[in-house]
């Protein structure tokens, strides 16, 4: 406030101009005031400016914005001004790499998104596609601003048209922290990664209440749109994690993976080759007996730089594991069929969220390692009535339209469409190695037997007996790697100890590939 004795139209000294800027510095950061920080607090949750100190390297965030305020008189919105309209923006450095981002401010009328509240995240938004960086969203809000109507829409809509523009341009993350509902969600979902705070944060796009009405259904906002559903039921987030702090950890992991845009290839991390790339450990992890599990992790780990494997969507369609590692320091992405969850069975969720995955490699120029052991696509009305077709499709043309180096190592079962589909030769890998473990075929042994020899085995004395030997027959035939590798559909047949070795060689051979899909508008994955 001016000091309310100061005679009127006498100018303001360059002290009381000063005075005047501490003031409003001051004021700003106080968001929506002492008590609302309070209750921020009270729910377990840290305010917009502490999420960005606790993100940011120290001392390099620079606001922009701070002292917009919101244009609406309507509804008393004329006498309640804040600054900064209940968003905090700016640039900062993660680990010495610039980012933009912006924080809700929940304590400013619920974090709600007014048209100047918009208005500041599309500009860092602009900023952040010119200058070729990442943008963070750390989401805290109570949706549109009641008061202003039609503005605040068109806001939201003037937000996710920047979304889908900065796609693939620069990687885009959206940490939720509180509420996200109604339209807001969008903005979200069309960012590269959602990462959500377990019992702080929820997502749906109508609330209980609604719900309640509509299909009479109770449920708790935790239950219908929380951290658990959403990283289990639904696949919306790719994380869930236990604490803010743990989020924004997170949310700096993913970004070290990856470039600052497309144009550029992800930090590589110093790596001290011990001079010993063996790892006997891998011999001993695919069981004599085929129909055994093993968990496809061990593999990963055993392959990859020692804990470097971020796994993405860990809780979501566990019978494919995703998630970004790194070898000899470099970064690359991992998609591995999971033997321990339904045989590693490639069913709609499974395809869907690889596929996802692979195209948020390709588009940031991570190279993919693939790792095989897949007994097909999951048969059943709920598979095929849900799209298994175009779901399973979605996978094939993501591999497919992938520029990125690709390398697939078939650690055990190769069966049918899914060979195919899992980075195989045909559809552009790069190199394909197999484990002497793999099995290269159209089906199991057991159902190919029984149906090309359907004819003798029901017209044989003892069918069972009959069985087996077709089985063995089939077995010994192309239960095994040596048929592909005779027609060079495999590269090279190799021990799994020697795995890594191959892939830091193989990934180095690959750094300056330059691979163009024929040019065009843009693909029409089947959706
Ligand atoms: C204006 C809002 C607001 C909103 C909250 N506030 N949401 N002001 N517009 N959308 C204000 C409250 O008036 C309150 O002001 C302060 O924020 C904190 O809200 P509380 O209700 O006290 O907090 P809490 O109990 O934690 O509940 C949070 C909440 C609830 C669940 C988010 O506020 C709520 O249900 N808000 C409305 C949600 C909503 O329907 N949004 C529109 C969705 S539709 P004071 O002054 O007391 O601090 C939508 C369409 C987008 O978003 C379309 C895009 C295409």
């Amino acid at each position: 406030m001016t000091d309310p004795n100061r005679p009127i139209n006498k100018p303001l000294t360059k002290a009381e101009k000063s005075a005047e800027l501490k003031r409003k510095n001051e004021e700003a950061l106080l968001g929506g005031g002492q008590k609302r920080i309070d209750s921020q607090h009270s729910k377990g949750k840290l305010t917009a400016r502490e999420r960005i100190d606790m993100f940011l390297d120290p001392g390099t965030f620079q606001e922009i914005d701070k002292f917009v305020m919101h244009r609406t008189k309507d509804f008393g919105l004329d006498k309640e001004h804040y600054l900064g309209d209940g968003v905090v923006t700016g640039y900062g450095k993660v680990n010495g790499r610039l980012v933009f981002l912006y924080s809700q401010d929940f304590t400013v009328f619920g974090g709600s998104l007014s048209e100047t509240h918009a208005e500041k995240i599309c500009k860092i938004m602009d900023m952040a596609m010119k200058n070729g960086a990442p943008v963070v969203g750390l989401n805290d809000s109570g949706g549109a601003r009641i008061q202003e109507g039609v503005n605040s829409l068109g806001g939201y809509a003037d937000i996710f048209y920047r979304n889908t523009l900065a796609s693939g341009v620069v990687p885009q993350i959206s940490a939720i922290m509180g509420p996200c509902a109604g339209g807001a969600v969008y903005s979200p979902a069309i960012t590269d990664f959602i990462l959500m705070v377990e019992n702080t944060s929820y997502m749906f796009v109508t609330g209980p209440n609604v719900v309640k009405t509509v299909t009479q259904e109770t449920v708790s906002a935790e239950e219908l749109g929380g951290a658990s559903a959403h990283s289990t039921k639904s696949g919306v987030t790719h994380f869930a994690c236990a604490n803010e702090v743990e989020c924004l950890e997170h949310v700096k992991k993913i970004l070290s993976y990856l470039p600052q845009n497309c144009e550029e290839t992800a930090p590589v991390y110093p790596y001290e080759n011990g001079g010993d790339e063996i790892r006997p450990e891998l011999e001993d992890l695919v069981p004599d007996n085929p129909n055994h599990p093993y968990d496809i992790r061990e593999v990963i780990s055993g392959i990859v730089d020692s804990e470097s494997f971020l796994e993405v969507h860990e809780n979501y369609a566990d019978n494919i594991v995703v998630g970004f590692a790194r070898i000899a320091g470099r970064s690359i992405g991992v998609v591995g069929n999971q033997p321990q969850s339904m045989a590693g069975v490639l069913d709609n969720h499974a395809s869907t969220k690889a596929a996802r995955f692979v195209r948020t490699c390709d588009s940031y120029n991570v190279p993919l390692l693939v790792l095989v052991d897949v007994p097909g696509f999951l048969p059943g009305t709920d598979q095929e009535w849900n799209g298994i077709i175009s779901n399973g499709a979605k996978l094939l043309y993501a591999f497919s339209e992938a520029t990125v180096p690709r390398i697939t190592v078939i650690t055990r079962k190769a069966y049918g469409g899914a060979y195919d589909v899992m980075n195989s030769k045909h559809i552009g890998a790069d190199l394909n190695y197999a484990w002497p473990t793999a099995e290269i075929a159209v089906m199991g042994a057991k159902g190919a037997a029984e149906i090309i020899f359907k004819k003798e085995i029901s017209e044989a004395e003892n069918p069972q007996t009959k069985i087996d030997e077709k089985v063995e027959e089939y077995t010994a035939k192309f239960a095994n790697p040596y048929r592909a590798a005779h027609r060079g559909y495999i590269d090279e047949v190799i021990n799994p100890s020697e795995t890594r070795a191959k892939l830091i060689t193989a990934f180095q051979m690959l750094e300056n590939k330059v691979d163009r899909i024929p040019r065009k508008k843009h693909g029409n994955i089947p959706l």
